[in-house]
């Protein structure tokens, strides 16, 4: 342990954390983003870097965030690019967390120049599916690399969020989900998230109300654990 208390748990470690909101372009000037300001991946990984592990950052757009102290951060833009990172990265990776917002579409076609105005109204925008990163990762996990997904969910008609979050992780295929419970100002453009922590081998474990940081303390501890148990 350090002097100041934190576990040096993932000393001689490698992970990968992926964080921000991925921008899908339109035009040179253009793109479809979302809301997501990155503070959870920077939270996880500056954690990590803490608790003793050499940390890339895989970093969309965020919000206007400090780079953590002592990781590598590598920036990208789209969907498509932040899936070249990753594969890049997490090669001979212990662990890899993917808390980026990645769109889940992007737009079929990229203007080589700036979309003009023409006086009629615009085609309906072409959207095309974009890879999903995480179930990709998972099938190209090395043997003992354990992967790690993000959900925000809310209840719907067909289950609670704790229910989609069974499923999402069931499809996903990853070692261990955090679920996020979304509603009553939770998770999005807040400093405070709470939610599961649910695992294959079906353990279930709660996120309190918390910060950032303490969530990332729980992951990297579950995290921790599978390393050790591996
Ligand atoms: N994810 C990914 N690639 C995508 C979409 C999502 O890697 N194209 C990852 C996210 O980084 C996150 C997890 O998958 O770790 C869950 O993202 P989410 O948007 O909740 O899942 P989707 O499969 O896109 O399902 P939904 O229809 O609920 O959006
Ligand atoms: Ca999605």
């Amino acid at each position: 342990e350090r002097p100041d208390g934190l576990p040096q748990d993932l000393a001689g470690r490698r992970v990968v954390v992926s964080a921000g909101g991925t921008r899908e372009p339109l035009d040179p000037v253009r793109f479809l983003g979302n809301r997501s300001s990155g503070r959870q991946g920077y939270a996880l990984a500056a954690v990590a870097a803490q608790r003793g592990a050499a940390v890339t950052l895989v970093a969309a757009h965020t919000a206007d965030l400090a780079d953590p102290a002592a990781v590598e951060v590598v920036r990208v833009g789209s969907a498509l690019e932040l899936r070249d990172a990753m594969h890049a990265a997490v090669k001979g990776a212990d662990a890899v967390v993917m808390a980026a917002a990645v769109a889940d579409f992007r737009p079929v076609s990229l203007a080589g120049h700036k979309i003009k105005k023409t006086g009629s109204d615009p085609e309906p925008l072409a959207l095309t599916t974009n890879p999903d990163i995480l179930v990709e990762l998972v099938g190209a996990r090395e043997p003992g690399q354990i992967v790690v997904g993000f959900a925000a969910e809310t209840g719907d008609d067909t289950g609670d969020a704790l229910h989609h979050g069974r499923q999402k992780l069931a499809r996903k295929g990853c070692d261990l989900l955090v679920v996020n419970a979304v509603g009553d100002g939770m998770a999005f453009e807040v400093p405070e998230n709470a939610g599961w922590l649910l695992a294959a081998d079906g353990s279930e474990t709660v996120l309190p109300h918390g910060s950032k940081a303490l969530l990332a303390s729980r992951v990297w501890d579950a995290v921790a654990a599978r390393l050790r148990d591996r």
